[in-house]
């Protein structure tokens, strides 16, 4: 694997860019080596600037579930593009895709477009504390929201994989109105709301978490959430940015019949473009100006450029069968790599829900973030490296899900398990 040129712009970025990455996680900080600089992705591959080719199931965190530069989404972006990039008014394209959201997603009955995924989980956030009148929010360790000050508690994503409590420069003021429960606890949530119940605005979770590797909710665990919130008066937000059209077209919430009153939508919404929402019961979103009180302003939200392209997205996400086709690549990959590691002696927990699946060198089961944190780390590295080296491209984290796209054929799942058999023998040499 030739690493040249990207070693070069490395050494250019680090120079003008913190880290030489604009977002954390990118920088290989915790599996070493050097990130490939990306010039080109077609399909389910990206080609870097050394003349590599890779599998990708990072599909840009999530947002490419056609896979890179379809040709639907192309032209969808290309024609909004010749009309003008941005007005900073009202157009009907942003119309159509609160249509379209709310199509997939009874439970959104309005929606406000924003510019990314954090900007969505802050506003809802600042929605639940003004429609109840309280404070704090009640979030899962390991789940991230984005880099919201009060919502860095806890997170995983990035914050888990630099291995930071939290940050510096988040005031602790901030941090004292969230309350951490572990994921999949409803034991511990209980507890929790009948020491705080009448103070919690919201109840935060990722319905399927994703930043912690992939980790499902055990049965109930959602519908406990809802009994909880209906008892104490809290609201129920769902981050779905990362599972929205991802796991099912309608999302988390239509997968296990759970109705939030909020969700935050992202990634696959802006169709490989800055985009997200946040959205949910028409009561409570009548609150956010200027139908009500509550600020939320942006310069680009609801950018017709992004509109179409999530438009085109969601287009093809309505054709007969793709949410069968994405849950079954995702599953191969996510049992082909049990069945390796089975075979080569590894300790290995695996999960895949839709779009989404993820692997845990641990003898499982993994239900929260402590017993992701229990994942052998250097087990992960070794894989990582070696697969990489081999053209797959995966998540430079234990804490991070993989992403399966439309493109994903079965002659790339094979190509990967190969490279996973290979990638196996190494591992199993770790102690
Ligand atoms: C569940 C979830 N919420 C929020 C965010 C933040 O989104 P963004 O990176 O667009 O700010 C992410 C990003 O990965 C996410 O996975």
């Amino acid at each position: 694997m030739r690493t040249t040129r990207s070693r070069q712009l490395l050494a250019r970025a680090c120079k003008r860019i913190p880290g030489g990455v604009n977002s954390p996680v990118r920088a290989f900080r915790a599996v070493g080596g050097t990130p490939p600089f990306l010039v080109r992705g077609r399909g389910c591959r990206v080609f870097d600037a050394d003349g590599n080719e890779y599998v990708d199931y990072v599909g840009s965190w999530g947002p490419l579930v056609l896979g890179h530069a379809d040709r639907s989404v192309l032209r969808a972006a290309r024609a909004a593009m010749a009309n003008g990039t941005s007005f900073g008014a009202p157009t009907e394209i942003e119309v159509e895709m609160a249509e379209a959201i709310a199509r997939a997603m009874p439970a959104v009955e309005m929606v406000r477009m924003v510019s990314s995924g954090t900007e969505a989980t802050m506003s809802a956030l600042r929605l639940a504390r003004a429609v109840t009148g309280r404070e704090r929010v009640l979030k899962f360790d390991g789940c991230y929201h984005g880099h919201v000050d009060s919502l860095l508690v806890g997170a995983g994503s990035g914050v888990a994989t630099l291995g930071i409590p939290g940050s510096p420069g988040v005031p602790k003021a901030m941090t004292e109105l969230t309350v951490q429960v572990p994921y999949n606890d409803l034991g511990a949530t209980e507890a929790a709301v009948r020491r705080f119940g009448d103070e919690i605005a919201a109840i935060l979770v990722e319905p399927v978490a994703g930043n912690m590797g992939c980790v499902p909710p055990v049965p109930g665990f959602l519908e406990g959430l809802r009994a909880l919130c209906d008892r104490s008066g809290a609201l129920l937000l769902f981050d779905e940015v990362m599972t929205g059209f991802r796991v099912a077209r309608g999302g988390a919430q239509a997968l296990y019949g759970v109705k939030p009153d909020l969700s935050c939508l992202g990634k696959i919404v802006g169709g490989g473009f800055p985009a997200a929402a946040y959205g949910g019961r028409r009561d409570l979103m009548a609150r956010v100006a200027p139908a009500g009180d509550v600020y939320q302003a942006g310069t680009l939200s609801g950018n017709p450029v992004a509109m179409a392209a999530g438009l085109a997205t969601l287009a093809r996400l309505r054709e007969p069968g793709v949410y069968e086709q994405l849950g079954r690549v995702s599953k191969a990959v996510a049992d082909g790599l049990a069945e390796i590691a089975a075979r080569r002696g590894v300790e290995l927990t695996t999960a895949a829900v839709g779009g989404m699946f993820g692997f845990f060198f641990h003898p499982g089961p993994v239900q929260d973030f402590e017993d992701a944190k229990q994942s052998h780390a250097e087990r992960f590295r070794r894989f990582f490296a070696e697969m990489l080296a081999r053209g797959v491209y995966l998540a430079p984290s234990a804490y991070e899900a993989g992403f399966v796209s439309l493109a994903h054929r079965a002659k790339d799942v094979a190509f990967t398990l190969e490279a996973a058999d290979a990638a196996m023998k190494q591992v199993a040499r770790v102690g």
